[in-house]
């Protein structure tokens, strides 16, 4: 990751090492936190964000669920305001890819009531790059994880939580100390629920497969995308329950997510996906979704948010 100059705390521009907090924050302890990832791509008409209307459609539904008010400054933020926010950040730094929106219940204090717990919102620019890293643009490798995706009783699985997100930072060391790109969780009925960062997809005997978002998943805008894309393209899309082994023996199987965009799985605990090579449907959509979010196919130019 390569930082940049500014981030948007509670409404202005402050330097980077600028943004803090203090170690008792109520968000840093508990997990209070609501984020987004976003990212931003360079199109022929300059810098664009990509579904920014429906990530911060997402970010504002997350922040209902945690009941934290939007209002920073003594300003209060709405669907409009954020949007506006965000592309100020792509305009006043360089060289953005991705940008992290971060809700966060700021006030100092030592137990575990939110109520009435002051919150402060940033928006943060960055330079990510390959989120999987190089090694899993020929094929990632992915290992199923011992931890299991945290339930839709237990937490708001549909929502981006920062509190949720312990489970997807094990589950990926787990990944990682095994010489694995990612790591599959599956839900507490045993079904495939998704990655750490990314829904998961299969290719089985000419059809799409991929988790229903009763499955304790997070409702992707990259899934969403893919799904759309590929019915356009003539493909079933089956949103259902998987099993590990349909996981296993589906000749094709791939991850989407904003950060990891579309990337196809070889591997899965240590046994090859179909052939072991990227697959022609996973290779087919990963390429028109490339060319998607670059504003280059106008079926999808509501998708396409320019920043300036
Ligand atoms: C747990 C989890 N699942 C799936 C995704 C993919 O969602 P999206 O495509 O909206 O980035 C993400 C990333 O945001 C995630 O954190």
């Amino acid at each position: 990751m390569k930082k940049t100059e500014k981030i948007w705390l509670d409404g202005e521009m402050v330097r980077w090492e600028d943004a803090k907090v203090h170690v008792l924050s109520h968000g840093l302890n508990y997990g209070t936190s609501v984020f987004e990832g976003i990212r931003v791509y360079q199109t022929d008409k300059g810098p664009a964000v990509f579904r920014l209307r429906d990530h911060m459609t997402r970010l504002l539904e997350g922040c209902r669920v945690m009941a934290i008010p939007l209002k920073f400054g003594g300003k209060e933020y709405g669907l409009e305001e954020l949007i506006e926010a965000v592309k100020q950040v792509v305009r006043e730094n360089k060289d953005v890819d991705y940008l992290k929106p971060f809700v966060f219940l700021r006030g100092e204090d030592v137990g575990l009531n939110p109520v009435n717990v002051p919150a402060s919102m940033s928006i943060t620019g960055i330079n990510m790059g390959m989120y999987l890293g190089k090694d899993a643009e020929k094929g990632a490798k992915i290992i199923t994880s011992s931890w299991h995706r945290p339930d839709n009783l237990c937490t708001p699985a549909g929502a981006k939580i920062g509190g949720t997100y312990v489970t997807s930072c094990l589950a990926k060391r787990e990944a990682v100390e095994q010489g694995a790109n990612e790591a599959v969780m599956l839900n507490s009925n045993g079904y495939v629920a998704e990655c750490t960062g990314e829904n998961i997809f299969i290719y089985k005997r000419g059809k799409i497969y991929t988790p229903k978002p009763s499955n304790s998943i997070l409702e992707g805008i990259t899934r969403n995308s893919v799904i759309q894309v590929a019915k356009d393209l003539g493909y079933e899309v089956i949103e259902t329950d998987i099993s590990r082994i349909e996981m296993l023996t589906a000749d094709e199987v791939w991850m989407t997510g904003t950060a990891a965009e579309v990337v196809i799985v070889t591997t899965i605990d240590n046994r090859s996906v179909g052939n072991g090579k990227p697959g022609k449907v996973a290779t087919e959509l990963q390429k028109k979704f490339a060319d998607v979010v670059r504003g280059k196919d106008k079926k999808y130019a509501s998708w396409i948010d320019q920043v300036n």
